[in-house]
């Protein structure tokens, strides 16, 4: 499988576009986590991301738009998502809204709902899909189930093969997928907590936002129990290392066991969701067996990390 960069290839960004002309898969860099594209017009092409993943055909796929031209083609944007999306695009914000069945998306990506999960990303993707024209079907480029990737050399690792090109430009920003925000019937409902934090969606809205029920009707694989999983068992809020063989350290807390990582030693939770993936595909790679995870506070991004550290801590099917 190739790797391009446009650090070090002018002509990067053409040879991606090209690619995804041709139906192929493209891993994308956003600024969130590395993601497995397909132009999301193309049944075929997107039948080759479930394959990829190997992820169950019912889960709906995320499109990624370059503009709010490209964005009124596929959903009805009603004027609260486009005061949202005003605020928030381009970013990690991600607005469920109803499907225009006549833009012409692949059966695929919605997976027989009348919705679609739609976002506008930043920098060198947003180019790719503006210079495409259509939008970019794109789940997390990870095996269905596993760690999130950030970084070129992580897409290749886990996907190796299976995908036709990967952009490299380094390790994404941000580290956590997006926040997904249901805007179906005039309700406003979390299913993700994700890089943006809640509360600066509901500062902005001035309003509470509820979140999505565990066993929420829409079985999203992001909502599944485990998922984000690393090879190993991982503890959550662990006070003290029992037998583990990998320690999660977060700001004050020294957790030491065979291996061990800190998510941010200052007790930044910026800095703790640009590193927490890379850990934990570390410890995979170490091959530790049971990681003790210390205690990350809930707020700001830290939602999110809770999320992704609870699903990776629980029982694998
Ligand atoms: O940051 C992100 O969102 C990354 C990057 C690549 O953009 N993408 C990502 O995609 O995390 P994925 O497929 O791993 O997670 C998307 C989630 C899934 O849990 C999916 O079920 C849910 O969004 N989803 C997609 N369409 C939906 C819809 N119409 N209604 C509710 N949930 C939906
Ligand atoms: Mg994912």
């Amino acid at each position: 499988m190739a790797q391009i960069s446009p650090a070090t290839e002018e002509n990067a960004l053409d040879n991606a576009v090209a690619v995804l002309r041709a139906g192929q898969l493209l891993a994308i860099p956003t600024e969130t986590v590395y993601g497995l594209a397909a132009d999301a017009t193309n049944g075929q092409a997107v039948a080759k991301i479930y394959a990829a993943k190997g992820r169950p055909s019912f889960n709906p796929l995320i499109i990624h738009c370059a503009d709010m031209e490209m964005v009124a083609r596929f959903a009805h944007v009603s004027q609260r998502a486009a005061l949202l999306a005003n605020a928030f695009w381009p970013g990690p914000l991600t607005l469920v809204m109803p499907v225009k069945p006549e833009g012409g998306l692949s059966d695929l990506v919605l997976a027989g709902l009348n919705t679609v999960a739609i976002r506008i990303p930043r920098g060198i993707t947003r180019d790719i899909i503006q210079k495409l024209g259509s939008p970019l079907a794109a789940p997390s480029a990870n095996l269905s189930g596993r760690v999130s990737t950030t970084t070129a050399q992580h897409v290749s690792a886990q996907l190796g093969n299976k995908v036709d090109l990967i952009l490299d430009n380094g390790p994404c920003s941000l580290g956590l997928e997006s926040t997904i925000l249901s805007l179906i019937d005039d309700g406003l409902t979390l299913l993700r907590p994700g890089g943006l934090p809640l509360e600066e969606l509901e500062k902005f809205l001035g309003s509470s936002i509820k979140q999505a029920p565990v066993n929420a009707e829409i079985a999203a694989p992001g909502m599944l129990a485990s998922h984000y999983a690393p090879s190993g068992s991982l503890r959550l809020n662990a006070l003290e290392v029992e037998g583990e063989d990998g320690a999660l350290n977060f700001g004050p807390s020294k957790l030491e066991a065979t291996h061990t990582l800190s998510l941010s030693r200052d007790g930044n939770l910026e800095e703790a969701a640009a590193n927490l993936f890379a850990h934990l595909t570390a410890f995979d790679k170490l091959g530790v067996k049971n990681i003790a995870a210390a205690p990350v506070p809930l707020r700001g991004l830290g939602l999110a990390i809770n999320d992704r550290l609870t699903r990776a801590a629980a029982p694998k099917e």
